[in-house]
């Protein structure tokens, strides 16, 4: 436990540990492919709204502040961001629900020139593997019905259509809720 607290320590020299889900004793697979991967900070927060207006034509759905609400206030959440050549290109959110027992995707992107590199899956991967670690049962996420391309990704992560949300979104648009179930005996 010594040698890997040490590994931690400096792969994650600035992070704040979330106490109660002991993040501290939780390893990510911090490169892969050129990719490193690390839990984010409040300075990630402008590189991570770029990427949002980069991704949606201009606009950020989440703003400054509710991005600093789930990565340094609120402790039942936290977001990884995936880093090339010291630069964010993408990041994945999730927050502890239902009395601890879930873990829900709440935001997830990855900027558009470096997306089909398999980004957005490597997220995906690490927090599952972080919510195996944490003794979770299931994890759930709302996608836009119309986006097909996150519906299709999340399908090869492992999640079900569990029903459809009508008129979820602020627009009128509708959502899909997804589940996956967490089996501790199976890596994926
Ligand atoms: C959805 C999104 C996050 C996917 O990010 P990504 O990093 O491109 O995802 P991946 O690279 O893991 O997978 C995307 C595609 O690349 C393919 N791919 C994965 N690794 C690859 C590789 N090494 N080489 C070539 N293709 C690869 C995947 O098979 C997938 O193919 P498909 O789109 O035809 O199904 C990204 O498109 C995005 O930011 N969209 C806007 C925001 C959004 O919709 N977020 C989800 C909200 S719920």
């Amino acid at each position: 436990m010594k040698k890997l607290k040490t590994l931690l320590a400096a792969t994650f020299k600035e992070f704040n540990p979330r106490r109660y889900l002991k993040m501290d004793e939780i390893e990510l697979e911090n490169k892969q492919n050129g990719v490193a991967y690390r839990f984010a900070q409040r300075i990630d927060i402008v590189d991570m709204l770029a990427i949002e207006r980069d991704v949606y034509d201009g606009e950020v759905p989440w703003t400054f502040s509710h991005f600093e609400h789930e990565i340094v206030q609120n402790e039942n959440a936290f977001f990884i961001v995936a880093e090339i050549d010291q630069k964010v290109v993408g990041f994945i959110g999730a927050r502890v629900t239902d009395k601890g027992k879930k873990i829900h995707l709440s935001n997830l992107a990855v900027l558009k020139k470096n997306q089909n590199h398999g980004i957005a899956t490597t997220l995906i991967k690490q927090i599952v593997r972080l919510s195996k670690h944490l003794g979770k049962m299931q994890m759930t996420l709302e996608v836009r019905r119309d986006n097909t391309k996150a519906q299709g990704l999340y399908r090869r992560n492992g999640f079900q259509t569990e029903h459809l949300m009508p008129s979820y979104y602020e627009d009128g648009g509708d959502a899909i809720w997804m589940i996956k179930k967490l089996r501790n005996d199976v890596d994926d």
